[in-house]
């Protein structure tokens, strides 16, 4: 069974001291960063690109893991972009490409895990037909932090995790907060991915230490 985390998303961070940010969540103990790339065409909000990864990386150094999801089209164009920034890991969405194989094999070619996330409207079918690294249920429609979780959430995670399988993590995003936390790892969720819960809070820190306990159970 893959190891659980949180996964701070900097969605919410305060962009003009995001290392300072960053750095009080992994004080707290938070081993992956989840950085949410939109590109103003498969979701309207526009956010960051590689340079930021590239800065964070540099920030953190070696030993945390820049988790990047792409929430943009044709991402198979800028995957090598994001691997050489320094991502750990990059999901793409499977609305966002009829190339998903393609696009999987350029994130493992740039030498980062491969994850394949879907929209909570779409069918977890193609998980059927393809090998992944991490899978990523959307809990929230994606483009925007502070949204609420949608209640049938835990049904969809349970299904997606008898696809994988259990050795493959299984990632939550979206309205992951102390309230919703316990579902997500009860229905077979391991890596808890939370923006507004945790950046959005006057003490991310112990914000993030408070998800953790509730995923505990
Ligand atoms: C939304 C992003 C999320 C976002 C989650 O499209 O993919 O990662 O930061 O924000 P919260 O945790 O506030 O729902
Ligand atoms: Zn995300």
């Amino acid at each position: 069974m893959p190891a659980r985390h949180v996964a701070p998303s900097i969605l919410s961070a305060d962009f003009a001291r995001l290392g300072a940010h960053v750095d009080e969540v992994i004080a707290a103990g938070a081993h992956i960063i989840h950085v949410d790339v939109m590109d103003g065409h498969f979701v309207p909000p526009i956010t960051i690109g590689p340079i930021i990864v590239s800065a964070l990386r540099e920030h953190v150094g070696p030993d945390i893991d820049l988790d990047v999801h792409l929430m943009i089209e044709r991402p198979e164009k800028h995957v090598a972009d994001f691997a050489s920034a320094g991502a750990t890991g990059i999901t793409i969405h499977a609305e966002a490409t009829p190339h998903v194989l393609y696009a999987l094999d350029a994130v493992r070619e740039g030498g980062c895990r491969a994850g394949l996330a879907v929209c909570p409207a779409t069918p977890l079918t193609v998980f059927e037909e393809v090998a992944v690294d991490q899978a990523l249920c959307m809990t929230v429609n994606p483009g925007w932090g502070g949204q609420p979780f949608i209640p049938t959430s835990p049904d969809k995670i349970r299904r997606l995790r008898a696809l994988v399988g259990p050795d493959v993590p299984l990632m939550v995003d979206g309205g992951v907060s102390v309230k919703t936390a316990a579902a997500c790892v009860e229905a077979g969720a391991d890596w808890l991915v939370a923006g507004s819960a945790v950046f959005g809070t006057d003490d991310p820190g112990e914000a993030f230490r408070a998800i953790v306990a509730a995923a505990a159970g």
